[in-house]
This record gives C-alpha cells, structure tokens and sequence, in this order.
C-alpha cells in the first residue's frame, strides 16, 4: 500500500493547531482515521480478523471507539465487541459516539498490560498504534493471548519510526530531527519488533504485511509526525543549531509550496494465531 495523500485537508490541520489538549489529541485520531492510507489499513486489519456473527472481539487501546462501532456490523446482534483503553475521558468520547446506536459494544478502562478479562474471552483481538506507547510491549503481547480463545486470531497493526524519512537538502538536520522523532517514541522500532513479540507470546501462522504512508502535504507530516517537538528535542541536546531549525521548517513549507514536499513512514500489520 503506497498512497499519496492529495485531499484539502487545511481545515483539519487548522484543527490540530488550534484546539484544547484532549479535544486536539481526538482530532488527531480523526484526521489519521480518515486518511485513505488509514482506512485501508484499518479495512485490512478487520479482513484479518476474519469476524463472524456472534463473535466475541476485543479492541485493545480503542480510542474514539469508531474501530469498535465498525466491527459490530460483522459480529451482529448475537456477537460483542469491546473497546478497552486506558484513558477515561477517551473512553467517555467513544462511548458518547456510541450512544443510541443499539450496537452490541461496550467500552471497559484498563491497561493491555493488566486486563480485567478472564483467559480465553475473546474470539479474536485487535491492537493499532498502542504497543509504541507502552513500556512492556511483552506483557501486553501475553495479555492478549491470554485473552483470547485457542484458534482465535490476533492483528496488531504498528509504525517503525526508524523508517520516517523526509526530503530536505540539509542532510544532517534531517538526520538529527528524525532521530529525535525516533527517540521521543516509547517504542519507536515496535514496526520491526511484531513479529518476534508474537513468537514469544507462542502465535502460530504469523504473517506480516508492511505499508508505507506517504504524505505529500508538508503542514500535514509536520503536524501528524509531531516534527516540531522532535525539532525542538534535537535543539535542545544541541544536535542542531536555532538557525537549522527555522532553515529546516522554512524549506519544508517553500517545498509544500512548490508541490515538492515528500515524506514517508512504514507500518508493519502483523496476525497470529492461538494454537
Ligand atoms: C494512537 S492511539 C490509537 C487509538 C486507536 N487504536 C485508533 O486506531 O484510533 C493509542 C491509544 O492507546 C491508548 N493506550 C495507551 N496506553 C495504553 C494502555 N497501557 N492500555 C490501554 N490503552 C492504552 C491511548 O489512550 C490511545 O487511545
């Protein structure tokens, strides 16, 4: 999968920049939910799946819970799917999406890495972009299989940011920047790291499947690939000057401008199987 992301998306970047903290970090979820790179990817997570009605499914760190509200459409009235994430006033937003639907769906508070399931409750187990921000990806990997029902499937779906790359001529600010993007994410090799994490959990037939998400829009990467602070990390240890940095952003923008602005991240969607 390798997209150009060529919609307007000015009043969504106006979004992000100007709202409050939890009301910001809600439209970012959106505004990569709704990138056609995102929703494919989504879509090929739930094929995955490979849901049936009355199935039992859990959306592990769900959210805007819109994942959860998608998936009740396979499971159907005699299935459940459960959004879990560790955020009450996440939770409280999806459940606000939720509402007067009639969807056989909850949303219960816990940490992936401590969850307040019995072994073997679930059909199948869904996870994206959650085991980045986690300080023991291995515990969440074993909660999962825990969780889940023998034969049932598991598809993670997470970036390497060691894989962020962006066109730019000065070469070594590039470096130093994307390096403090790196390392400013709890997790940042998780892409690479899925599927050893689900041998050692004990999954069987695992496949991998990369995607790389292109964005030609330079206010866009900046805003989604959080550049600015990791610029400013990058300054901060003194691996780049105050006049790199404003030359830096100064050429991203006058490349958007001149339609010459690339950038690019791979993911990695990864399924197993509980034997
Ligand atoms: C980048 S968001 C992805 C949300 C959702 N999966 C999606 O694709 O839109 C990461 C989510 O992980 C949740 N999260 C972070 N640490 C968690 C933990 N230890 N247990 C459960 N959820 C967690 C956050 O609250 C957030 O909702």
């Amino acid at each position: 999968m390798g997209n150009r992301e060529d919609e307007k998306i000015e009043d969504k970047i106006a979004a992000l920049n100007g709202l409050a903290s939890h009301e910001r970090w809600m439209a970012y979820l959106d505004t990569v939910a709704q990138l056609p790179y995102m929703t494919a990817v989504k879509q090929q997570i739930t094929e995955l799946l490979e849901l049936h009605p009355g199935d039992s499914v859990l959306d592990a760190a769900c959210g805007t819970g819109d994942d959860v509200q998608a998936m009740a459409a396979y499971v159907g009235p005699t299935g459940r799917v459960v959004g879990l994430d560790i955020h009450e006033k996440t939770l409280i937003e999806a459940r606000q999406r939720a509402e007067g639907l009639g969807l056989p769906i909850e949303f219960v508070r816990g940490d992936v890495q401590q969850m307040p399931f019995a072994d073997d409750t679930f059909t199948c187990c869904r996870s994206e972009r959650m085991l980045q921000h986690l300080p023991d990806p291995r515990r969440a990997l074993s909660e999962l299989a825990r969780v889940t029902q023998p034969g049932g499937r598991i598809v993670l779906y997470d970036t390497d940011w060691e894989t962020l790359i962006v066109d730019a001529s000065d070469a070594d600010t590039t470096r130093a920047i994307l390096h403090a993007k790196r390392a400013d994410v709890r997790q940042g090799w998780i892409g690479r790291q899925l599927m050893a994490l689900m041998r050692e959990a004990s999954l069987h037939d695992i496949t991998v499947i990369p995607s790389t998400l292109i964005l030609t829009d330079g206010p866009l990467a900046i805003a989604l690939h959080e550049l600015r602070p990791a610029a400013t990390l990058a300054l901060q240890h003194g691996e780049i000057t105050q006049a790199q940095h404003d030359a830096w952003f100064a050429e991203l923008l006058l490349r958007h401008q001149e339609q010459r602005f690339f950038s690019a991240v791979t993911a990695f969607t990864v399924c197993g199987r509980k034997l």
